[in-house]
């Protein structure tokens, strides 16, 4: 492994170091969307609270966004890319089907850290924290860099206008180091999956048999735009999110009132303001940029983080309460210490 710290050992910390972001360069507005489908600027607002998404343009990619991201937490951080042990990426829109972390981890430079996909939708970035946090607290790794970022524009239908409003493309990540135990940054979590509904949010692989050898098919490799049913994607977000934020606050011997900051998915601002609701935190503690950005997928919450990092809302030992939620169906939360470079 990389660097000069001494690893943390069985049941250390991990702190949450650096962020960074990236986005999508083409700016769509509501109205300009309905120029495209038969929507309108009042209609996506009051159903979603989004305002405009940004799109990947013509010279940008799935994996360069996902650098750019890294590159601002690594620099951040204060980090040589050498140093770092994993660049773990969460997402469902990777360049190449068999993963796209290698690209990045090359576009950065980390010449001695392994590099993998991993894929959970709008919940992946939490999975990929939680995932990464593993290798820190056992000591078998000392510097990860965890991205979450999707390019969603790629698999929506523009003509569908029940899905096309909502999403959009960005990346944000997040640097994180093995510390000792009294300094944990992740301080609880729970994770949850129900196939069973996963039909209510997919991309699925188009039925496309080919003839292959006499007696023989195969199946082409295409996929179906996104799939949605957006009332019961709506219904299962409103239940699970707040189940299971109560899980992670009685896990962790912790009152509401003690948190900074929620931080949920950027999915729909109805959604945020029923569970702030639930838990009656006010709203000036929901993190949102979903009026600029729509639902990024898995960047949503670490390009929120980093926005509330940069702009000094989030400030070293602030509590954050955060979950994901999306296709798979999969869930996710995390009890999270903010502690900032040093
Ligand atoms: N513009 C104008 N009208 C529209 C649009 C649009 N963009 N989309 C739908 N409508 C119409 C419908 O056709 C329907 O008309 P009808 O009554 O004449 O049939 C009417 O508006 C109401 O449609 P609903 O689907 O009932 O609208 P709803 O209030 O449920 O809002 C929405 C739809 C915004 C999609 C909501 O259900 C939602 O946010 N669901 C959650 C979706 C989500 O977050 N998905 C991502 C999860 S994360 C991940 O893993 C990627």
């Amino acid at each position: 492994m990389a660097g000069s710290a001494p690893l943390s050992g069985p049941s250390g910390g991990v702190a949450l170091v650096a962020s960074g972001s990236a986005r999508g360069e083409q700016q769509i507005s509501n109205d300009q969307l309905g120029q495209r489908v038969d929507t309108n600027d009042e209609w996506i607002r009051t159903r979603t609270g989004i305002q405009a998404r940004r799109i990947c343009g013509p010279d940008q990619s799935l994996s360069g966004l996902a650098a750019d991201a890294g590159r601002e937490a690594l620099s951040m951080a204060g980090w040589d890319a050498d140093s770092l042990d994993l660049v773990l990426l969460a997402t469902s829109t990777p360049d190449d089907l068999f993963g796209s972390a290698p690209k990045v981890q090359a576009l950065l430079g980390a010449r001695n850290a392994v590099a993998f996909d991993l894929t959970a939708a709008c919940s992946g970035f939490l999975f990929a924290l939680i995932t990464a946090s593993q290798f820190l607290r056992t000591g078998a790794m000392r510097r990860v860099l965890v991205i979450g970022a999707d390019q969603l524009s790629s698999w929506v239908d523009w003509d569908d206008r029940r899905s096309c409003v909502l999403f959009g493309d960005g990346a944000g990540a997040l640097a994180l180091e093995a510390c000792p135990a009294d300094q944990d940054g992740l301080l609880g979590f729970q994770m949850r999956s129900d196939g069973s509904r996963g039909e209510c949010l997919n991309v699925p692989q188009s039925r496309d048999r080919r003839p292959l050898v006499d007696g023989s098919s195969h199946q082409g490799g295409h996929y179906e735009p996104i799939q949605m049913i957006g009332q019961e994607v709506y219904k299962f977000a409103v239940r699970e999110v707040p189940a299971i934020l109560k899980a992670l606050l009685q896990d962790t011997a912790t009152s509401a009132d003690q948190l900074d900051w929620l931080l949920l998915h950027q999915a729909n601002q109805r959604i945020l303001d029923a569970v702030a609701d639930r838990f009656a935190i006010p709203h000036s503690q929901v993190l949102t940029n979903l009026a600029n950005y729509g639902n990024t997928s898995a960047a949503t919450i670490p390009l929120m983080l980093d926005e509330a990092v940069r702009d000094g809302r989030i400030q070293p030992g602030h509590r954050i309460a955060s979950s994901g939620f999306g296709a798979g169906l999969s869930w996710g939360a995390a009890l999270l210490r903010w502690q900032g470079p040093s």
